[in-house]
């Protein structure tokens, strides 16, 4: 392998950012949900991005972008890299797609040498699980797990499979996207999304594991009345009692080391300033690196919740929107990716992951391993999302090395 330009290429993949930040729903913000009409031009970016690298490109049912870059020989393993391209509303430029473009930048550094195993960069459609309220729909269908998914209603009451057909695509070819073994293992570069590399002034880290969600939806329902002729004993208000459970849910969380907890969405009905609200809807996302933590964290918001509807005489449901158990990273391709940094004279740090990752899901049946690369502020999810052009280099020529070392396997 050719000794590879990182500096130019990293400049490259923060120019390939800037452009896909250009395909939004939302005129000066980035948003991007699950196959909104602007994947489509973002799609077209990054298969031009593909084609000049050597791949060859094709976009499966479930909306993913995804490019081969062929091995010298025929009947050769694939390593698969890259990351999603969907975004949560109102989000930074990197979340995601920095590692789609690194992985399409690492391919571009082979200048069209081959390797004895052939790459696949996947663009995954949808991680976040904003449009349908569940994540991974896209590495879903890489692992052949996404048709359970299809009848699942967005907030307009379209289906993923309505979702799938007014992109273009065809639901019923969901299973042609599932990966075809042999595959050497799946390699996701990302950005920390939090404050930990920052704060150790390092560059880089380590991806070791990554921790257990669940998401659910809540909803208190009461009754909703005049606000200005129902006296305060009187009253069901759903939103009060959602306001009691949401500051406790803050209370404990706070309270649990390693837990976090987040309400992050609600809906109030009838939803006018004179009306007693009569249902509050929310969101809840619960993470922990111990699944037990997490899911005895999950029974009390349920059973504290349940107490304040009776208190309070209203009703409480609930469903399990998605439950993940906390994953661990493949020993050896992860020693792998750690020899490759030690070879070019770097000590990345090695660390969990607070975030969902595709690698999560694609760990169920493949070999994974991640990269971090430093936050700037530690700030993700949010317009000011960064990451350092040197911090991609570096991660970049580990990278490089990466698939080096996976050469002389
Ligand atoms: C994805 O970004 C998640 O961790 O929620
Ligand atoms: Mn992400
Ligand atoms: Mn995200």
């Amino acid at each position: 392998m050719q000794r590879v330009d990182t500096v130019r290429l990293a400049q490259r993949c923060m120019e390939m950012c800037d452009a896909l930040a250009k395909c939004t729903e939302e005129e000066g913000h980035i948003t991007r949900t699950f196959l909104a009409e602007p994947t489509h031009e973002a799609h077209r970016l990054l298969r031009a991005w593909m084609e000049q690298a050597g791949m060859a490109v094709q976009v499966d049912a479930a909306g993913n972008l995804r490019g081969v870059y062929a091995a010298e020989v025929g009947n050769a393993p694939r390593l698969l890299m890259g990351s999603h391209i969907d975004t949560v509303p109102d989000a930074g430029a990197y979340d995601g797609v920095l590692g789609v473009v690194m992985a399409i930048a690492l391919v571009e550094g082979l200048a069209g040498g081959k390797l004895n195993y052939a790459i696949e960069v996947v663009a995954f459609s949808e991680e976040e699980g904003v449009r349908f309220g569940v994540p991974f729909l896209g590495s879903r269908a890489l692992t052949g797990d996404a048709e359970p998914l299809l009848e699942r209603a967005d907030a307009d009451g379209i289906s993923v499979r309505q979702a799938i057909r007014n992109f273009g695509l065809d639901p019923e070819r969901l299973a042609e996207a599932r990966v075809q073994q042999p595959v050497l293992g799946f390699m996701e570069m990302h950005i920390e999304q939090g404050p930990v590399l920052e704060s150790l002034g390092q560059g880089v880290g380590i991806v070791e594991a990554i921790v257990g969600q669940s998401r659910l939806q809540l909803a208190f329902t009461g009754r909703a009345n005049h606000a200005g002729t129902t006296p305060m004993h009187l009253r069901q208000d759903a939103l009060v009692a959602a306001a009691e459970w949401i500051a406790l849910v803050e209370r404990e969380a706070s309270a649990t080391a390693g837990l976090v907890a987040t309400v992050g969405q609600m809906q109030v009905k009838p939803g006018a300033g004179n009306v007693v609200p009569g249902e509050a809807v929310m969101s809840l996302d619960v993470r922990h690196a111990d699944d037990t933590e997490r899911r005895m964290a999950v029974e009390l918001f349920l059973h504290r919740a349940q107490e304040i509807a009776q208190r309070r005489g209203l009703m409480l449901t609930h469903s399990i929107r998605m439950e993940h158990s906390a994953v661990q990273m493949d020993v050896a391709l992860t020693a792998r990716l750690e020899a490759a940094a030690h070879a070019v004279g770097q000590h990345p740090l090695c660390m969990t992951s607070g975030a969902g990752h595709d690698a999560m899901v694609m760990a169920q049946q493949f070999p994974v391993a991640m990269l971090f690369l430093r936050s700037p502020g530690g700030i993700s999810h949010h317009p000011e999302e960064a990451v350092l052009v040197e911090d991609v280099a570096a991660a970049l020529e580990i990278g490089c090395q990466f698939l080096q070392e996976l050469e002389n396997r």
